[in-house]
């Protein structure tokens, strides 16, 4: 079903959002962040960036410290390059509309669908009757997230890709019940970052670099300076050998090919041609130079994020601006959605 064709004829709207959960890492830049950058700058695509504070409340949260977790989101996607001139920047709560087309999409979205959703099983772990209901129906809010600005293109990982699926299932399934033959809603396309782009832990190659590790030596941290930095690549975890002088030949040696890759995204180079450069040498040479450059990267965005976060006002102030933009595009697919649906204005 999510290969309908469609006839949607809207804008391009990039559209995309973190839990404001924990702090960001080098993974949430390097493989998100900077592609909402990139995107960005088209001036043919509108970018909406936004904090999923609704979705975040679907886990235990603590109501004291999260809107200056968002803020601290808001601060790092701006430090990062996200414009606030050029992007819309908000929190999901403040645009209501996102919970209103969640409700309809709920009895659009099919039980059967939201049962196979794997993030489902991961969170809720062995005692799933316990689960929130919003933990369960998570997928259908982030659809209505998506759907309520109809956008086209959804940059995430590859492990929301089963979402963005579900969310073209209820495009197509809405379209179909109500269109009368014309594509209310777009079929979204998730623009996912490839696998170079995927950082993994520093401590194991396998998984993926996370907020939620217990190590905070898996991840190199926004706030980490950089003696901090030059320690954490230092007690990476490597192997014995010498790095190779080619791409295959990283097959099977998970930490040296995220090294590898980290070096490339920070460098805008290819494994290939990080190789051609350090392919020989050993991770005694290779370690500092992946730390020096790591620190050039993250220097200008942290000095940045320290200064918007200790300005809470401006903060607020670009939040609110943003929460306003978004709303005037999203009432009208609400109201449109509404009427279509049968109920009062
Ligand atoms: N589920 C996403 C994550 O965990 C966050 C999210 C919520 C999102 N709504 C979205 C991402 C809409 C893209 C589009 O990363």
């Amino acid at each position: 079903m999510s290969d309908t064709p469609t006839d949607y004829k809207g804008p391009q709207r990039v559209l995309s959002g973190m839990q404001p959960t924990g702090r960001l890492h080098l993974g949430n830049y390097l493989g998100a962040l900077k592609n909402w950058v990139a995107l960005q700058e088209d001036p043919t695509r509108e970018c909406f960036y936004f904090i999923v504070d609704m979705h975040a409340i679907t886990m235990p949260h603590d109501p004291a410290t999260l809107p200056d977790t968002v803020r601290s989101a808001a601060a790092a996607y701006i430090a990062a390059g996200v414009d606030p001139e050029k992007s819309t920047i908000f929190a999901q709560s403040a645009v209501p509309a996102h919970a209103e087309l969640a409700w309809i999409f709920n009895c659009v979205a099919r039980l059967g669908w939201l049962e196979r959703m794997t993030q489902f099983k991961d969170k809720a772990g062995k005692d799933k009757e316990r689960a929130s209901v919003g933990l369960f129906t998570y997928p259908v809010l982030q659809a209505a997230d998506i759907l309520v600005y109809k956008a086209t293109e959804v940059p995430v990982g590859e492990d929301q890709k089963q979402h963005l699926e579900l969310c073209r299932d209820i495009a197509a399934r809405f379209n179909r019940d109500y269109g009368k033959g014309e594509a209310i809603f777009p079929i979204t396309e998730p623009v996912i970052q490839g696998p170079g782009a995927r950082i993994m832990s520093l401590r194991d190659g396998t998984s993926k670099m996370s907020k939620s590790d217990v190590s905070d030596n898996s991840r190199i941290n926004l706030e980490d300076d950089a003696d901090m930095i030059a320690r954490k690549i230092k007690k990476a975890k490597t192997d014995p050998e010498p790095l190779p002088a080619t791409v295959e030949e990283l097959e099977g040696r998970a930490e040296a090919s995220n090294l590898v890759g980290i070096y490339a995204a920070l460098t805008n180079q290819t494994k290939a041609e990080v190789l051609g450069e350090f392919g020989g040498q050993g991770f005694g040479a290779f370690k500092p130079a992946l730390a020096d450059v790591a620190v050039e990267y993250l220097a200008p965005i942290s000095d940045e994020y320290r200064r918007l976060i200790s300005d809470k006002a401006e903060i607020d102030r670009i939040l609110a601006k943003g929460a306003e933009r978004a709303r005037a595009v999203a009432q009208p697919v609400v109201a449109e959605t509404k009427k279509i649906v049968g109920f009062w204005g």
